[in-house]
């Protein structure tokens, strides 16, 4: 009898085990975070006012420079001032992406105006951007010409594109918000779209002005858009942008940013939280469709 039972008293013991190892494991799938919105530019004063919204702040330095990460308009953010000059734009682009992985950057500031249809105070959100101090010079002067891309071995494209996507949100931010006039102007500045040009100089000539209009077909220029733009073409992150015109990059270039400097500052600034808050915003495509 006992020998008979053994088998099915062991059956019993086993048959919980049965039915858990049977039984399907539900597994609680947390969705990574957020990749954050990279924000950067050249000097304290043009990150600063937008520093100022971030909530949840904390604190990182890498290699010196000091990364405050938090969330703008209910998005995570990170925010850095570069330093002025395309050779300090590229560390801190670079740092920002190895560091944070940023899911799109944003680049903001002022500019001196190439085009005599813009004025101080308009932005110019840059379709593409190049670096126009980097090429050959030769016998016949200078000629523009790309290096190549380290990763791919390819020549890297003579204009770095911005990205569709933060352009069009670009466009839609600017009928969110006004611009603040030039003190003494009626004139409501201008959000436009625009070649930017990037060199290591601050232009203060009407001559290289003229030359950089001529030779580029560029609206404005400035010290660092086409570097971050490289760094991101070349890992493959969508990047914008943006700039408040300070100045004509003529003789008076100096003077004019001395003057202009809080109203174009004061305009990048608010069309680039007006970004922030329209990238939070689901677009007209992912809205769930109503019934009719
Ligand atoms: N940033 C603002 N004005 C500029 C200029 N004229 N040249 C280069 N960078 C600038």
């Amino acid at each position: 009898m006992t020998g008979f039972y053994r088998p099915v008293r062991w059956m019993l013991l086993l048959l919980p085990l049965a039915l858990v190892s049977a039984t399907p494991t539900v597994r609680v799938v947390t969705p990574p975070p957020p990749r954050p919105l990279g924000i950067l530019a050249a000097m304290k004063p043009e990150l600063e006012p937008i520093a100022e919204h971030v909530t949840d702040k904390s604190f990182l330095t890498y290699l010196g420079i000091p990364f405050t990460t938090g969330r703008l308009e209910g998005r995570p953010v990170v925010l850095a001032v570069t330093g002025v000059g395309k050779v300090n734009a590229a560390v801190a682009t670079t740092l920002l992406l190895d560091h944070f992985q940023p899911a799109q950057v944003i680049f903001t500031g002022i500019a001196g105006g190439l085009n005599n249809e813009l004025h101080i105070g308009d932005v110019v959100v840059a379709s593409k951007v190049a670096q126009h101090d980097l090429g050959a010079f030769g016998p016949a002067g200078f000629q523009p010409s790309p290096v190549r891309n380290p990763l791919t071995g390819k020549p890297n494209p003579p204009f770095f594109e911005c990205d569709p996507k933060l352009i069009e949100a670009a466009h839609r931010a600017a009928g969110r918000r006004a611009l603040t006039p030039m003190e003494g102007s009626f004139r409501s500045p201008r959000v436009v779209d625009g070649v930017i040009v990037t060199g290591d100089v601050f232009v203060a000539s009407a001559e290289k002005r003229n030359s950089l209009r001529t030779g580029f077909e560029a609206d404005a220029v400035e010290m660092e858009g086409a570097a971050v733009g490289q760094v991101c073409y070349q890992q493959q992150v969508p990047f914008l942008v943006l700039r408040g015109i300070s100045d004509s990059a003529d003789e008076r270039a100096s003077s004019d940013v001395k003057s202009a400097m809080r109203t174009a500052v004061q305009n990048s600034v608010a069309l680039t939280m007006s970004l922030v808050a329209e990238l939070n915003e689901p677009t007209p495509a992912s809205q769930p469709a109503t019934a009719r």
